[in-house]
């Protein structure tokens, strides 16, 4: 089955308004094959979605890095997904491991609160991620969520299990997978310069793949697009991206510089 290709930047927490203005006039700039072929998702910190919003070229989308789990209310420092519906910003980026392991996003488990790295290590998963993607995908968003394993699990052959689990979790609270990208960002990968191979990124999509097969269905698991992310490069992003389950990449450093442009072009 063909998949449109689609490739994410996600700037994380980078940038000032003149780094804005210096990477849209590069984004804007670029040649990147028909949008037929390949969609671009462009997820800037939230204070400058707006500006992206009016000076981004209209066939590049805009992702938030997060949103909160529910309606807006008294929840300091959150953003909800009405309040991006109502930015125009279509596309929402949940579950990075950074927001798992760096920020301590907890999970409740038997009513209580427990930091992810407790997590991790009871092998829990986090459902706060689940409750985010079914509320945004109630609202109308889509939603690129990420999964992957930290290098110790993957020493343990312990990576099917845990990107199994995290998927799970979203899998039991949504119904439709039409608006659901998945990302598969190996920890071990993001921002190490330590890319997985292209027959590692492959074998892990191809599983995920094959969990979607067997217990949401074999057209969900042959539609649903999964994203490559950790550490792609201009220079080794051709090479991963012909693998057949790779779907496109979600880029975090190299999203910032011009060489994002020739990541667009990797199937050329
Ligand atoms: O969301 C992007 C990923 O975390 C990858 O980041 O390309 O800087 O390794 P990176």
């Amino acid at each position: 089955m063909s998949r449109k290709l689609i490739v994410g930047g996600n700037w994380k927490c980078n940038g000032t308004q003149d780094d804005v203005k210096r990477i849209v006039e590069f984004l804007n700039k670029a040649e990147v094959p028909c949008t037929n072929h390949i969609e671009v998702v462009i997820a800037p910190p939230a204070p400058f979605l707006p500006i992206l919003r009016s000076t981004l070229r209209s066939d590049f989308n805009l992702a938030a890095q997060n949103c909160w789990t529910g309606k807006g209310g008294a929840f300091t420092g959150e953003i909800s997904a009405e309040m991006l519906m109502n930015l125009n910003v279509p596309w929402v980026i949940l579950g990075h491991s950074e927001r798992r392991t760096l920020l301590g996003e907890s999970d409740e488990v038997n009513g209580r609160v427990f930091p992810q790295q407790v997590l991790l290590s009871m092998h829990l998963w986090c459902p706060m991620v689940a409750e985010k993607v079914a509320y945004a995908l109630s609202q109308g968003m889509k939603v690129i969520l990420c999964c992957g394993e930290t290098l110790e699990q993957r020493e343990k052959n312990e990576t099917t299990m845990v990107v199994a689990r995290q998927i799970k979790a979203v899998a039991d609270k949504i119904q439709s997978w039409n608006n659901v990208v998945i990302a598969y960002e190996p920890i071990w990968a993001i921002g190490t310069g330590k890319v997985a191979t292209p027959q590692q990124a492959q074998e892990v999509h191809a599983n995920i793949r094959a969990w979607l097969s067997q217990n949401v269905g074999e057209a969900v698991a042959q539609a649903v697009r999964i994203q490559y992310g950790g550490s792609v490069t201009a220079a080794n992003c051709k090479e991963i991206g012909s693998q057949p389950d790779v779907d496109g990449f979600l880029v975090g450093g190299a999203s910032l510089k011009p060489e994002f442009a020739d990541i667009l072009n990797a199937r050329i």
